[in-house]
């Protein structure tokens, strides 16, 4: 099929690069020149193991382009990908202005009929409104449909997320914008769920936040496992074992981040009280996960006595390992309140050091590895769980820290072992 994904970040770029991958003829289409001019280049604007790769092999085979000319995009395809940003509003109610732009490009260019796709997460009732934009700029009688398909990737293992997915869900008003969608997803052999337009979108606000509630419920226990002297792993994994649970997505630590939890349960709150339901047990979910990072702050305290002056080690600074992103990153957050403090910060991360200057400035000394970060240090803050953390020399960090204190914001490390090297370690919900 020939498809035109309209937007090259995230979403849009393993997305295009997947559909091109499995046959299909795909252009790519961004109205930001320079960043069209990277990948032209050959170069990658973000971070995703694996997908430069597939860039790369599916340009050489001529099945992927990019380009910046976007109204030429929309007339050579029929099926059109909106992959474009929806940030968050001040009030937690997601951005649509990008979605809206896109709707009246396509409207003003379509010269056939177009299958108008919404990847990007935007909340319920937002199919209507592509509908009802294009209807009023469009040019001349072409036919039309609106589909909602919500991707799941998550970063760091988009494209085998994409590629295996556990389900495939379609939304679609009309018999032909279902045929299409399951004709394109046909290869991939995946289950697939079709229901209508509002049906598709609320799967995806629904699905990330059943997530993050999951998430912010094993940080809430993992408190009650500190103040009496339980473990949170072992309570994760006795609950986890009852398949109706499973043990994903209960691992406690310093709160969900990244680009999508944070902004879709703000925005899926803010659509259900829109539509006459306040979701109070969303409300309790971000509460949870903003006191996640108090109690790590808490800790650091209860471990340092006062932060002012105190030299303090980061490792990982990206939301979750293998990724470059530092949107809402738990560890960007928890420095930035050290710096306040009068804090002293060596940090390293393996991949975000870049993204992460753009944030911290010149506040805080970037290290070349653990080691360099520890030097003199008076405490190790485990910030993201890296596999290169995984296997430090200790002896060597303890030898070189000023004082050998450890606080595990993931759980990475074996409590009894650093304890046994003489070190003072605290993680998270471990009694
Ligand atoms: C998420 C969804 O998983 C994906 O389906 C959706 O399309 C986009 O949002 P992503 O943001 O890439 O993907 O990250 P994910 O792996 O889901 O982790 C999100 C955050 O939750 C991270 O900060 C991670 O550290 C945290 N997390 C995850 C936990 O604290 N505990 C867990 O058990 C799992």
């Amino acid at each position: 099929m020939k498809l035109t994904i309209i937007g090259t970040g995230y979403v849009g770029l393993v997305t295009g690069t997947c559909f091109a991958e499995l046959g299909n003829e795909v252009i790519c289409a961004d109205n930001d020149e320079g960043k069209i001019k990277t990948l032209n280049s050959g170069g990658m604007p973000i971070y995703e193991p694996g997908l430069s790769e597939l860039v790369e092999n599916n340009r050489r085979k001529g099945r992927l382009r990019f380009t910046h000319d976007v109204p030429q995009a929309v007339n050579d395809s029929d099926v059109i990908f909106i992959c474009v940003g929806t940030p968050p509003r001040n009030d937690g109610s997601a951005d649509l202005s990008a979605i809206e732009k896109v709707s009246k490009v396509i409207a003003l260019n379509m010269k056939s009929y177009k299958l108008i796709v919404e990847k990007s997460t935007v909340p319920v009732e937002t199919g209507e409104w592509v509908k009802t934009t294009i209807n009023n700029y469009k040019k001349n009688g072409s036919d039309f449909d609106v589909a909602s398909n919500p991707e799941f990737l998550r970063e760091g293992s988009a494209i085998a997320d994409f590629m295996n997915p556990d389900r495939v869900v379609i939304g679609v008003d009309t018999e032909k914008a279902g045929n299409i969608m399951r004709e394109l997803y046909e290869p991939l052999r995946s289950k697939i769920v079709v229901t209508n337009i509002k049906g598709a979108e609320i799967i995806k606000h629904a699905s990330n936040s059943f997530l993050a509630t999951k998430i912010s419920f094993i940080n809430a226990i993992s408190n009650i496992c500190e103040r009496t002297g339980a473990d949170v792993a072992a309570v994760a994994e006795g609950i986890g074992m009852d398949r109706r649970i499973s043990t994903h997505f209960l691992k406690a630590g310093i709160g969900f981040g990244g680009s999508c939890f944070p902004k879709d349960v703000k925005a899926f709150i803010h659509i259900s009280e829109k539509v006459g339901y306040p979701f109070g047990l969303l409300k309790e979910v971000e509460k949870i996960n903003e006191g996640q990072k108090d109690l790590f702050m808490k800790k650091i305290a209860g471990m340092l006595w006062n932060i002012a002056g105190k030299h303090i080690a980061v490792w990982g600074l990206a939301f979750k390992p293998d990724t470059d992103d530092i949107r809402s990153a738990p560890a960007i957050d928890i420095a930035g309140r050290l710096l306040d403090e009068g804090a002293v910060l060596a940090v390293y991360d393996p991949v975000a050091m870049e993204k992460s200057r753009a944030e911290l400035g010149d506040r805080v000394k970037y290290c070349g590895d653990v080691y360099e970060t520890a030097k003199d240090a008076d405490c190790v803050l485990l910030m993201t769980e890296w596999n290169e953390f995984k296997e430090v020399d200790w002896l060597k960090i303890k030898g070189i820290m000023k004082q050998p204190i450890v606080i595990d914001g993931r759980n990475l490390y074996d409590p009894v072992k650093l304890k046994a090297l003489g070190f003072r370690y605290a993680g998270i919900g471990r009694g």
